[in-house]
C-alpha cells in the first residue's frame, strides 16, 4: 500500500464531504456562515473523519449514512479549536496555517462561530434520519456518543481541567485525565460512531474505544512534543504555546525522549488490540504509525 496516496484520497473524499454539508444561505447573521467556513475549510488533519469512515469499512459499513456523522465530527473539532485559540485560552493567533477566526472576524463572532459549528454539527448529523430513516436507533446511538464525547465527560471536561490546571504543576494522573478528556474523546466518539452506525456489536464498539484511547493519548502527547520540536510554518499554528501559557505537559514531566518513546508504545499497543480485531485493517495501522512520525 502506497500511504501517501491513500491518505491524500481519502483527505479529498472528505474535502468534499465537508463541502457539501458547510451552512448555505443566510441573512443578516451571513458573517458567521463565512467565520464557519473559514475556520473548517483551512485544511488540518482531517484525522477524525478520517477515522469514523475507516471504522465504519471496518465492520462493513455501506452507504451515505456516515457523511453527515463524518463532517459533524470535523465541525465539533473544529469549533474546539476556535474556542481553544481564543484570548481567554490559549490566546493563539494562528491555526491551519491561517490567522485565527476571531483574530479575523473578532472575538465576539470567534465565540459565535464556534457555538455555531458546535450546533451546527448536530443540525448536519440530523440530516441521516432523512437519508436512512430504518437506521434511526443506530443515528441516535452515534449521537449519544457523539454529544457525549464532547461535552463536560469528555472533550469540554478535558479542556476545563487543562485551563483551570495552567500554571500548575499537575500529577501525571490528572495529565492523563486532561489528555484523555480534550483530545482522547473525540478520537474515540469517531470510530466508536463510525462502527455504531457500521452495525457493530458492543462488545466490537467498546473494543475501538480501547484503541482510539491509546492513540488519542498518544495524539496529545506528540502534539506537546510538536510545540517543542516543530515549526510554526509546518504546523501552521504557533510553536511554545504550551510554555507561554505554563502548562504541564508530557514533555515537561518526562523530557522528550521519554514522551517521544510513550507515542511509540502507545501506538504498538493500538496497533496489537487492532490486530486483535481480525478484520482487514491495514490503512489504519499504517495511519496510526504515520501518526508517530508526523511534522504537523
Ligand atoms: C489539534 O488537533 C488539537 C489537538 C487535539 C492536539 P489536530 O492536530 O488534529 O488539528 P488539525 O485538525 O490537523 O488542524
Ligand atoms: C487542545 O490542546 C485540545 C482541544 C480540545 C482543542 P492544545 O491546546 O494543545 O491544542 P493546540 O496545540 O492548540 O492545537
Ligand atoms: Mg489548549
Ligand atoms: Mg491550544
Ligand atoms: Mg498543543
Amino acid at each position: 500500500m502506497n500511504f501517501n496516496e491513500e491518505y491524500e484520497k481519502r483527505i479529498k473524499e472528505i474535502e468534499n464531504i465537508l463541502r457539501r454539508f458547510l451552512p448555505a444561505g443566510g441573512g443578516y447573521q451571513k458573517v458567521i456562515m463565512e467565520a464557519m467556513e473559514y475556520s473548517l475549510m483551512a485544511g488540518g488533519k482531517r484525522l477524525r473523519p478520517m477515522l469514523m469512515l475507516e471504522s465504519f469499512r471496518l465492520f462493513g459499513g455501506k452507504g451515505r449514512i456516515i457523511e453527515p456523522f463524518a463532517a459533524a465530527i470535523e465541525m465539533i473539532h473544529t469549533y474546539s479549536l476556535v474556542h481553544d485559540d481564543l484570548p481567554a485560552m490559549d490566546d493563539d493567533d494562528y491555526r491551519r496555517g491561517r490567522k485565527t477566526t476571531h483574530v479575523v472576524y473578532g472575538e465576539d463572532m470567534g465565540i459565535l462561530a464556534g457555538d455555531a459549528l458546535l450546533n451546527y454539527a448536530f443540525e448536519t448529523a440530523c440530516k441521516t434520519f432523512e437519508l436512512e430513516p430504518d437506521a434511526s436507533a443506530r443515528i441516535g446511538q452515534a449521537m449519544k456518543i457523539m454529544a457525549e464525547k464532547s461535552g463536560i465527560y469528555g472533550m469540554i471536561g478535558g479542556q476545563v481541567v487543562d485551563v483551570r490546571e495552567s500554571g500548575q504543576k499537575i500529577s501525571g494522573d490528572m495529565l492523563d485525565f486532561i489528555y484523555r478528556l480534550k483530545t482522547g474523546a473525540l478520537i474515540e466518539a469517531s470510530v466508536m460512531a463510525g462502527a455504531v452506525l457500521a452495525g457493530a456489536t458492543a462488545d466490537e464498539t467498546a473494543q475501538m474505544e480501547q484503541i482510539a484511547r491509546k492513540v488519542g493519548l498518544a495524539f496529545q502527547i506528540q502534539d506537546d512534543i510538536l510545540d517543542v520540536t516543530g515549526t510554526a510554518e509546518t504546523l501552521g499554528k504557533p510553536v511554545h504555546s504550551d510554555e507561554k501559557n505554563e502548562k504541564t505537559t508530557y514533555v515537561t514531566w518526562k523530557g522528550l525522549e521519554e514522551s517521544g518513546n510513550e507515542v511509540a508504545r502507545l501506538t504498538e499497543e493500538a496497533i496489537g488490540l487492532l490486530r486483535d480485531t481480525g478484520r482487514d485493517s491495514d490503512y489504519l495501522e499504517a495511519l496510526f504509525k504515520w501518526l508517530i512520525y508526523r511534522e504537523k
